[in-house]
């Protein structure tokens, strides 16, 4: 897939998200994840993040899903809109896994469709089992900035062969397999070069090493920031692996109470 905003999008069209719906993001996520979701035609209905780690607050989802959605016949809806919750966007932000078994166990008597955000995450491990491979349909990035990277790319995964086999139709202008071209309804061009794909294949067995890398050197900046008061590097659960994409810090407003601009721009921004 190229790219993975083409991934999102086509994974939300297989599951079969479609206009008028609704589907759950964390507020805290990058805007390619909401974006995908109104291609569909359907809306995102925002979620709190836990402020401490900017990930889905597992709690206040099931609050909202308890107290203000009706479900009935395995759909849910929300009670202000009338609108069907389709799907759930979890995201593991900076790389550190959602906890996805309390969400599934969250998620059960609910029938919503989880499509699993892993593009920040390749390497990830949720209990010990890899993000992107936990049972739901993913996706993955492959964008310049990613862990492995294609120069862009993207990818769906699934357990699922009839989401497989409909995410591969989408992608490929939606041509039927007759000899002639034969477009059964309105596709995508979204497949990945064979270039794009060569290079991201080229450094796979090297996923270990760049995510054991990408560990040492947050546990780094965690060492080199722990005695800074207003200082908080991001926390790592017992059950989680991140593959710390991105090294973050989080400064207490109450002693930085200018914002993080002076750090980021000490002399100005200009
Ligand atoms: C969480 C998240 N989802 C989706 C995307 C979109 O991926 P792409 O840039 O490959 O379209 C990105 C970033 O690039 C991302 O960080």
């Amino acid at each position: 897939m190229q790219p993975g905003t083409a991934a999102l999008h086509l994974a939300l069209l297989a599951i079969g998200v479609g206009d008028r719906d609704l589907v759950i993001v964390p507020e805290a996520t990058f805007v390619a994840t909401v974006n995908s979701i109104c291609y569909c035609g359907a809306s995102p209905l925002l979620a709190d993040v836990d402020p401490r780690t900017g990930l889905l607050d597992l709690d206040g989802l099931q609050n909202f899903l308890q107290n203000e959605c009706d479900t009935a016949d395995g759909t849910t809806t929300e009670r202000s809109t009338g609108k069907t919750i389709k799907a759930i966007v979890p995201f593991h932000l900076y790389g550190h896994p959602v906890d996805m078994d309390a969400l599934d166990t969250i998620l059960k008597p609910y029938g919503i469709t989880v499509v699993e955000d892993a593009a920040e995450a390749l390497g990830a491990r949720c209990r010990d089992r890899p993000v992107g491979g936990l049972g739901h349909t993913a996706i993955l990035s492959f964008n310049g900035n990613k862990i492995i990277t294609g120069g862009a790319g993207g990818m769906v995964l699934t357990p699922d062969p009839d989401i497989a086999k409909r995410v591969r139709y989408l992608a490929s202008q939606a041509r039927d397999d007759a000899l002639y071209f034969a477009h059964g309804e309105i596709g995508f061009n979204y497949r990945m070069p064979n270039l794009n794909a060569a290079l991201i294949v080229a450094q796979l067995d090297r996923l270990d090493d760049f995510v054991s890398r990408k560990r040492d050197v947050a546990g780094r900046y965690a060492d080199l920031f722990a005695d800074i008061p207003g200082v908080v590097t991001p926390p790592e659960a017992s059950w989680a692996e991140s593959s710390c994409w991105m090294s973050i810090l989080s400064l207490d407003p109450e002693i930085y109470t200018s914002g993080a601009e002076p750090i980021i721009w000490p002399g100005g921004t200009t």
